[in-house]
């Protein structure tokens, strides 16, 4: 086989339908985000961040970095092993504590990533209850659904945020069978929120495990940041809340919380978790530092939510169009590839402003997308330059088809 044909034709196909991805180069400045340097052949120069999943800014909070620092200082660079053979450090059994806490559970574990986390634990959850069957929403995230893949459990997928749906496919199993519904609070692309109480009567009705992704969620929702559960006061109704460490708490990890015996079993079997060198010391330090601080403190969840609600009010006067949805999310809808990345490089390269293009397979074919994050940090200046940019591309696409038509 000619592997190299096989690979540059299939990089071609990706080009012709214009979602092939390019990486933009970015050096990140401590103490200046949003804005970072944007390196490329043209030369370098300082740019707008406006798609940024460090959603509250915490990636340069000084107490984040402190004890980063201090924890390097005292420990050195990396863990030294795997959890259990010389890699549990002092600031893991912290971290899982203050995890633990924050979601009001017995106990939580830490993961190399939050796609590590659902991968593992749905994972080893699925295939180990015996004859268990996997209820997913449609719109679950990658890493749930390879994990719920790599169990080989039987699988049934649930419409998006339908609970009568997933009432019904419930009903269709023998009642004694183990059964376990996997889904999140705010999906990720279109912002939306999920009715967690309604999908918890119903998996109670049926006997099934809960298992929630609160990626989106954790540290920007929930008086203690405990996510859109801490919000509803149900946390106590979720077998599984899951959560990141690398998007509101803007360091880097994922975890689990739930019962002692559920974590202790998750420990004992799941691959993903023990044959890997468990999380830097310093990254578990400053994630701690990261929960820590909003736990205590609502001051960056009352921005965050003040500077979305601006943005939306600005896009909507130029209008421009987005997806409704009630969290921090704005995903402004260009619904065709090609042109959703002509524009984010315009915005880029004329206006100093960065939003990725989301294409297919992230979102469904024809709804491709500029998916903005408006963070605390984003000054009134920020956002009126933004709309302005937008305006202005939008004013000459819309010039553009005119002369074509
Ligand atoms: C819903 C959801 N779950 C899990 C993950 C993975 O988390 P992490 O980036 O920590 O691997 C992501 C995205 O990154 C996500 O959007």
């Amino acid at each position: 086989m000619d592997y190299e044909a096989f690979f540059g034709s299939a990089l071609t196909g990706l080009h012709r339908e214009g979602r092939y991805r390019v990486f933009t180069d970015l050096e990140r400045q401590a103490g200046r985000f949003p804005y970072a340097t944007h390196h490329s052949p043209g030369g370098v120069r300082e740019v707008t961040v406006w798609c940024s999943n460090d959603y509250l800014g915490m990636g340069q909070h000084p107490s984040v970095l402190r004890a980063m620092h201090e924890a390097i200082d005292r420990c050195g660079a990396g863990a030294g092993g795997t959890r259990n053979i010389s890699g549990t450090n002092h600031y893991h059994v912290l971290l899982e504590q203050e995890l633990a806490d924050l979601h009001d559970k017995e106990a939580a574990l830490i993961f190399s990533s939050g796609y590590v986390s659902n991968w593992a634990a749905l994972g080893t959850l699925a295939s180990k209850l015996p004859g268990c069957v996997v209820f997913s929403d449609e719109g679950n995230h990658a890493s749930m659904i390879e994990g719920i893949r790599s169990s080989r459990a039987e699988r049934q997928i649930f419409r998006h945020n339908d609970p009568e749906d997933l009432n019904r496919k419930l009903g269709l199993i023998e009642p004694g069978r183990a059964k376990l519904v996997a889904f999140e609070s705010v999906y990720s692309m279109d912002g939306d929120i999920a009715p967690i109480d309604e999908i918890c009567d119903v998996a109670e009705a049926h006997g099934a495990l809960t298992y929630l992704d609160e990626v989106h969620a954790v540290g920007l929702y929930g008086a203690r940041g405990g996510g859109i559960s801490e919000r509803m006061g149900i946390a106590h109704r979720l077998n599984v809340i899951e959560g990141t460490l690398g998007k509101a708490f803007a360091v880097h990890g994922g975890y689990i919380t739930g019962s002692e015996q559920l974590c202790d079993f998750v420990r004992s079997f799941a691959s993903g978790f023990i044959f890997t060198t468990s999380l830097p010391p310093a990254v578990a330090a400053g994630a701690a530092a990261s929960i820590r601080h909003l736990k205590a403190s609502s001051a960056e969840r009352a921005r965050h939510q003040e500077r979305v609600a601006r943005v939306r009010q600005a896009l909507d006067a130029a209008a421009i169009p987005t997806l409704a949805n009630h969290s921090h999310i704005v995903p402004v809808m260009v619904c065709d590839p090609v042109l959703c990345k002509a524009i984010s490089d315009s915005l880029l390269d004329e206006f100093g402003i960065y939003v990725q293009p989301i294409n297919y397979p992230t979102v469904p074919r024809g709804t491709e997308r500029l998916r903005i994050t408006p963070s605390p940090l984003h000054s009134n200046a920020d956002i009126d330059h933004l709309v302005d940019a937008l305006s202005t591309i939008w004013r000459r696409i819309g010039l553009n088809k005119a002369a074509a038509e």
